[in-house]
């Protein structure tokens, strides 16, 4: 009996809806703790320079890293987002190079969390070489 209320439920109410009410809620979880972990002590989300790069992206946009020494150039998007945060000294922003992030003890669901806050916050002019 449950079971079939539950089911005509979602056929109701479309179940993209909650598809859509899971990921902004994620982002919410994102946002406290990006806000909590210590992350705003360096990184800005307006395009104030602290200590790190301003975390607005355009995802999609070219940035120059060095990587193992060698300049590159790569394109932002999810994956380069988590790699900066799960493992800073993979690469880093040319503009940065002599600074260091500490690495995270944040666990892999956080550091997911936290991308998806980044990348909804993301804005068209913010993101500068
Ligand atoms: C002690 C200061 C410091 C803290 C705390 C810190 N960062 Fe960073 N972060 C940096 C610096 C410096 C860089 C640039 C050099 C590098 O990539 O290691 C950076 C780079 C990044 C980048 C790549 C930015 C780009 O434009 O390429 C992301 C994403 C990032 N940090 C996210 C975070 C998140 C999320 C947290 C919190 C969990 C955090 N950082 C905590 C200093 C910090």
């Amino acid at each position: 009996m449950i079971f079939c209320i539950t089911c005509s439920f979602c056929l109701l109410q479309n179940c993209k809806n909650s598809n859509e009410t899971l990921a902004l809620e994620n982002v919410k979880k994102g946002q406290e703790l990006f806000n909590t972990v210590g992350c705003v002590n360096c990184h800005s989300l307006d395009n104030k320079k602290l200590y790190g790069p301003a975390l607005k992206y355009t995802m999609g946009k070219q940035v120059t890293v060095l990587r193992d020494s060698t300049e590159l150039s790569v394109t932002v998007d999810r994956d380069y987002i988590k790699r900066a945060i799960s493992n800073p000294n993979f690469e880093k922003r040319i503009a940065f190079k002599n600074s260091t992030m500490a690495k995270t003890t944040l666990t892999p669901l956080e550091i997911d969390l936290i991308t998806e806050y980044l990348i909804a916050a993301s804005d068209e002019n913010a993101l500068t070489n």
